[in-house]
């Protein structure tokens, strides 16, 4: 698999050699291994060498360092290389790949030891179900990929059943212009309305903005970045 398997295409055509469809079938865990283990993380169609935007929301939810922050389908984001420059001290990554955490940890150094590593499936979660009490859940460029209502019930339950009242949720996902498939798999597209929806009157958007990401490769990709707070 190539790096440019694993951009992000606008079109329906996608004939990648790792193409699949995103139903029954998927093996969402050998997929995403194969996606980190053949590939150059910096030239990933997601890769940031500064998370801005996220950055910039989390700043709006004034947390104390110490509060719980998970970030969901991490991968090898350098947004936790920023959280703990910042002074977060009680970090949590997921992903459903233990190659990305690897090669997160890897850049980290001594850091890593100062986080909570979590390999666990959010569409059929086992470890994650005991994570409670999340003062801020991040989830940048992962739900638009569950493109089953099964997997995206599972998410928005768990979500919900994480989530501390007066905590925040922080989704930045591909918006109703974005991109159609991702590293070979079929998205769902979103804007806020419709994630305030699938949260439920408990959560109560604070900020929402479309951005556009440049890839590594040069081209452009429209994500909606949006940060709820939960009321109840
Ligand atoms: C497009 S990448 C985004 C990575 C990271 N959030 C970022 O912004 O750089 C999607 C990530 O979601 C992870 N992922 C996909 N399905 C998942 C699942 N069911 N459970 C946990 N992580 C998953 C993938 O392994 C991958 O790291």
């Amino acid at each position: 698999m190539t790096a440019e398997d694993n951009s992000c295409d606008t079109s329906d055509n996608d004939s990648g050699c790792c193409s699949v469809k995103n139903d029954e079938s998927v093996n969402f865990s050998k997929h995403w291994r194969g996606v980190y283990a053949g590939s150059d993380i910096s030239k990933l169609g997601w890769y940031e060498d500064e998370s801005t935007p996220v950055l910039e929301l989390i700043d709006a939810c004034n947390l104390e360092k110490q509060a719980k922050i998970l970030t969901v389908g991490a991968g090898a984001t350098t947004l936790i290389d920023s959280l703990v420059q910042l002074g977060y001290g009680h970090l949590m990554a997921n992903d459903i790949s233990s190659y990305a955490l690897e090669a997160l940890k890897r850049r980290l150094g001594d850091a890593q030891e100062k986080i909570t590593w979590i390999v666990d499936d959010i569409t059929n979660p086992d470890i994650l179900n005991e994570v409670t009490d999340v003062k801020l859940w991040i989830d940048r460029a992962v739900l638009h990929f569950f493109v089953a209502e099964k997997d995206q019930e599972t998410y928005f339950k768990l979500l919900k059943n994480s989530v501390a009242k007066g905590g925040y949720v922080l989704l930045a996902e591909f918006n109703l212009n974005g991109a159609t498939k991702c590293s070979g798999l079929p998205v769902k597209r979103y804007d806020a309305a419709l994630l305030a929806s699938k949260l439920g009157s408990d959560f109560v958007l604070q900020k929402a903005f479309d951005y556009i990401y440049t890839m590594p490769n040069g081209d452009k990709r429209n994500y909606v970045y949006t940060l709820f707070k939960r009321i109840f």
